[in-house]
């Protein structure tokens, strides 16, 4: 079963295809790499998929429903989570209440006010845990290093127990004992039959990580597959890695 297909998916800014008459198809349970140059369309591609950016025409359909009009605040609704390439958190609130918020109300007021239930801390103990930030959970979020906002990210992901997560490039720029940490993070959740689509440049951790590979040149797919086969294609090497 596919937890992801696109058709036709076409965006375009100012005359430049971001996204070209884009077709594909995830299977569920998978871990899929989005790889490209850059400027590739890869972010927008999530960027639809999410709602963040409105489609021009084309279909995204998530776990056998289709739309043609996401918006933003009903995608927890489709199952979908995503994190973003520059990492978006509530600064001036604590790390706890970063995930406590998507936990509850949704709805950054609600969230500081409700009393929260045994079974809400619970699962942010938890998530803090598995991401290494438990001993930082009262510090505001502005406080924390580059590779401690991208895991808050990916662990507000995690605790949002979504269908299918669109990671934007988690693993950049991260030191190697929290990379460790992110790729156990996507690891588990492919162990628990999620469905993890991420943007990544780096050709060890796709080959580490990746089912099924997708590669995008100028908004078009250039390949798609199973990672292997996908990355052993003459023409993907040209294309992406100038080799
Ligand atoms: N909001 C926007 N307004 C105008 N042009 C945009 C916008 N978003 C993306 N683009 C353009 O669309 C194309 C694809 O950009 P996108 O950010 O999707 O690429 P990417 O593959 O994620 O690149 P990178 O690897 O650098 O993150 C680029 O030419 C970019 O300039
Ligand atoms: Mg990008």
């Amino acid at each position: 079963m596919n937890a992801l297909e696109i058709k036709k998916l076409v965006k375009h800014f100012d005359g430049v295809y971001a996204v070209d008459n884009l077709s594909l198809a995830i299977e569920k349970g998978k871990i899929a790499a989005v790889i490209g140059p850059n400027g590739s369309g890869k972010t927008t591609l999530i960027n639809l998929i999410s709602g963040i950016v409105p489609i021009d025409s084309g279909v995204v359909i998530i776990n056998g429903v289709g739309a043609r009009a996401i918006k933003p605040y009903n995608v927890p609704a489709y199952g979908i989570t995503r994190t973003f390439q520059e990492v978006r958190l509530f600064n001036q609130m604590t790390v706890i209440d970063n995930i406590l918020v998507v936990l509850t109300e949704r709805n950054v007021f609600g969230a500081l006010f409700e009393k929260h239930s045994a079974h809400h801390l619970k699962r942010v103990e938890e998530v803090l845990i598995k991401v290494g930030l438990w001993e930082k959970r009262s510090a505001l979020a502005q406080s924390l290093s580059y590779g401690q906002r991208k895991l808050l990210e990916i662990g507000r992901a995690l605790a949002m127990d979504s269908e299918v997560f669109l990671l934007d490039e988690p693993f950049a720029g991260l030191f190697p004992e929290m990379l460790k940490i992110m790729v156990a993070a996507v690891k588990d959740l492919r162990a628990s039959g999620k469905t993890v689509v991420l943007i990544e440049h780096n050709m060890d951790l796709i080959r580490e990580l990746a089912d099924h590979v997708v590669v995008l040149d100028s908004g078009k797919l250039l390949a798609e597959g199973k990672s292997e086969e996908v990355l052993s294609r003459p023409e993907v090497m040209e294309a992406y890695l100038g080799e």
